[in-house]
């Protein structure tokens, strides 16, 4: 064979295998089930997550659900809707071709606003992992009274986690804390976007909001897993990537990650969870096998008595969800959280119209164990909080760049409200020397 056409086989096979891994031909649908039964068959099928990708499926009938379906499940899918006197509606009929187009535009995105590792960020678009490192070390050069940096250890691939402490610069020690993080899961975009923002309002934006760090500090990881970060970054075949990056063996194959909110070792793996290296909530072989979530626990763990609010910004779905996510009981305090979390409803509602849907992770949304928002409430924290930003665009994870800029700000409104709320509810104990 002569070398031309090597290559090109060489080529057809590449592009061959491409498609295979990447979304051609995979669809989004959206389903309303009405009655219990319905519902739990649609859980059921969540099981599967080799052939379904549940976007929204509350525990509860009566609320849409949504599903990105493998091409080779789609006729069996069907067949069972119909079984179950489901009717639906497709929402997107290749969203290999909406990935594809996404990672066009955002290349032209880069091009148009560059980031030159100095100054303000835009709302333009999503930065990658190195950037947003980029920009909080420059905040720390620029406003080093009241910036301050630590890298709180490595990815599993070696990317430096960071967080950025935030305070008035008066050099007091001890004040209470709310910590807020980002960017669990990878395809989250909206999450880092909108924790950037936040840091950015507190930072740059400090004299309009000096009264929210009177008697606090903040502290904020604005991408808790940048290794699947990137990775949905990188390659339109890894958009949907929700989990870390770690290699696991399974019956002799390779799957990839745990679900960091589901590898917390608190009531771990006990519900809403998959013990199989290749679902996509997978808890881990066991609790905190991750180093991400590691870090998370020794940041929690290091707030013991300081930390009134643990907030982590999630998408999507517009929810303020607050503990318990293992059980529908409510805890005792259950009143403060929700008066925390209405606030920040009220806030958001009132900046733009949008609404959130509050009450507790088991309640209004499904039963998951081994997550982040438990375990900061349990290790103390007063309040703990999932907010569930907005979805967008044609895949749901994937808000337009054109409205990133309305959205943080909103989410701002709604973060500011909270943080207004837990500084008045749990003021800093002021030491008074005699
Ligand atoms: N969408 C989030 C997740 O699945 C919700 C977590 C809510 N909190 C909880 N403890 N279940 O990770
Ligand atoms: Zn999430």
């Amino acid at each position: 064979m002569s070398r031309v056409g090597v290559i090109v086989l060489a080529l057809a096979a590449v592009l061959a295998v491409a498609s295979a891994e990447g979304y051609d031909g995979y669809k989004i649908f959206e389903i309303l089930p009405k009655t219990q039964e319905q519902n739990d068959f649609l859980y059921e099928l969540s099981k599967m997550s080799e052939f379904y990708d549940f976007f929204a499926l509350r525990r509860q009938p009566n609320h849409l659900a949504r599903v990105m379906v493998n091409p080779n499940e789609e006729e069996n899918f069907l067949n069972a809707l119909a079984e179950h006197n489901l009717s639906y509606s497709i929402v997107n009929d290749n969203v290999g071709r909406s990935v594809e187009q996404e990672f066009q535009l955002n290349k032209l995105r880069r091009s148009l606003s560059p980031f030159t590792g100095k100054g303000r960020l835009s709302t333009e678009r999503y930065y990658s992992h190195g950037e947003i490192n980029n920009y909080i070390e420059d905040l720390e050069q620029r406003f080093p009274s009241r910036v301050s940096l630590k890298t709180v250890g490595k990815s599993f691939e070696g990317r430096n986690i960071k967080t950025i402490t935030i305070s008035n610069g008066d050099g007091r020690a001890g004040k209470n804390v709310i910590f807020i993080d980002g960017g669990f899961h990878a395809r989250e975009w909206i999450s880092p976007a909108a924790v950037l923002y936040v840091i950015g309002q507190l930072v740059e934006n400090f004299e309009e909001n000096a009264e929210l760090l009177l008697d606090y500090d903040f502290m904020i990881l604005p991408v808790v897993n940048p290794d699947g970060y990137e990775y949905t970054q990188t390659s339109t075949k890894a958009r949907f990537w929700r989990k870390t990056r770690q290699p696991y063996e399974s019956a002799g194959k390779t799957c990839y990650g745990a679900d960091p909110n589901r590898n917390f070792d608190f009531h771990w793996n006990e519900e809403g969870a998959s013990s199989n290296p290749c679902a996509d909530t997978f808890a881990g072989p066991y609790g905190f096998s991750e180093p991400e979530t590691i870090i998370v626990r020794d940041l929690i763990n290091s707030l013991k008595g300081r930390g009134s609010m643990y907030l982590t910004v999630h998408s999507y779905g517009n929810y303020l969800l607050y503990p318990w996510g293992w059980t529908a009981d409510l805890p005792d305090t259950w009143e403060d959280l929700h008066e925390v979390a209405m606030s920040g409803y009220n806030a958001i509602f009132n900046a733009t119209g949008t609404e959130y849907t509050v009450g507790s992770s088991t309640n209004v949304l499904y039963i998951a164990a081994g997550a982040s928002d438990d375990y900061a409430f349990n290790a103390g924290f007063k309040i703990a909080m999932t907010m569930e930003l907005p979805g967008g665009g044609k895949l749901g994870f994937d808000p337009p760049a054109s409205s990133i800029d309305t959205m943080v700000k909103e989410t701002w409104a709604g973060i500011r409200a909270m943080a207004e709320k837990v500084i008045e509810k749990y003021p800093t104990e002021r030491v008074e020397f005699l």
